[in-house]
């Protein structure tokens, strides 16, 4: 069923949704030359796709996606595809309730914007997808090597999400910097009519990066997960390339993480590791286990040159 208050508009099913769409077609500024007169906005339609228990970073996305079109669809959906074996699939948590009260804040969502919240069924109609999009190489450093076909499994939904709400731009936080990364190769690659915003990553007064997982540590590990920002902005201050991937390893060591998974100093948009020798701005990624959670974080950082 379809709801229609002050806050979004709320739909479950793909029926529920091309309705909306379909309101939103007609209400939304036209494409066509009377647009600019009637609006400053770039785009008409604008998409942020999340897995819900929402925090400020998610936020920051859907107020800038107000900001860049006249209508806005969130879609908040645990896609099942993108864990695997042994990971938080079953606990990821799941709060639709206070997600709506956070998009329906100030200068978010209204009434002609959509919240689309499938369930695994809506999505995967036919259970899981026989044909799947491949992240290639880019799927297989880093995150593709801690968690073997997840981006293949991102990409999937978010290719599949991108046709079902039809977008003129969708949005993705830099704190997935791999994510993002796959995100554009593949809309460059397989020629996707969509316009891909990066917007950046938003931390806690503490440096800590903002993740619906940072709801699962506790106050020892929340201190201990502090490491990761600290190691980028330690390492943000060595000129080598060898000497920033060292300085980041000893900082998330010191800080008493429980597992290093990896320090990476990459090209930003291959994600190939530079060299040592290497002249210009990277990528800085780290991820660490704190107790039962497993945290990313990044910076781009400024590699050699003059001192
Ligand atoms: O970044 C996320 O929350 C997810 O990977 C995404 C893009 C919503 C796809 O499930």
């Amino acid at each position: 069923m379809t709801t229609q208050t002050t806050t979004p508009t709320l739909v479950h099913t793909r029926q529920e949704l091309a309705a909306a769409l379909a309101v939103q077609d007609v209400q939304a500024v036209p494409r066509a030359e009377g647009r600019a007169a009637h609006t400053a906005r770039p785009h008409r339609r604008a998409v942020v796709m999340t897995m819900g228990a929402l925090h400020a970073g998610h936020l920051s996305l859907v107020a800038k996606a107000r900001e860049l079109a006249d209508a806005v669809v969130v879609t908040i959906f645990v896609n099942p595809l993108q864990f695997g074996a042994g990971e938080d699939l079953s606990r990821y948590p799941r709060d639709l309730h206070g997600d709506l009260a956070l998009l329906s804040g100030p200068g978010l969502l209204g009434p002609d914007d959509i919240v689309f919240a499938p369930g695994p069924d809506v999505v995967y109609p036919d259970g899981d997808p026989v044909v799947r999009v491949s992240a290639g190489a880019i799927g297989e450093v880093l995150e593709g090597v801690s968690r073997p076909g997840h981006l293949d499994g991102v990409l999937t939904v978010v290719l599949k999400l991108l046709h079902l709400t039809r977008p003129d731009v969708a949005l993705f936080g830099r704190k997935d910097a791999q994510q993002l990364a796959a995100v554009r190769r593949m809309v460059r690659d397989l020629d996707v009519p969509v316009v891909v915003h990066g917007a950046p990553l938003v931390r806690d007064d503490d440096g800590l990066a903002l993740s619906s997982r940072n709801a699962y540590l506790s106050a020892d590990e929340h201190r201990r997960a502090l490491g990761l920002s600290q190691a980028l902005r330690l390492a943000a201050q060595e000129r080598e390339a060898d000497g920033i991937r060292s300085t980041a390893l000893d900082t998330l060591r010191a800080a008493g993480v429980d597992a290093v998974d990896y320090v990476a100093l990459v090209d930003p948009e291959t994600f190939a590791e530079v060299p040592s020798s290497y002249v210009g701005d990277a990528l800085l990624l780290v991820a660490a286990q704190v107790g039962a959670t497993r945290l990313i974080d990044n910076d781009t950082v400024t590699v050699g040159g003059p001192a």
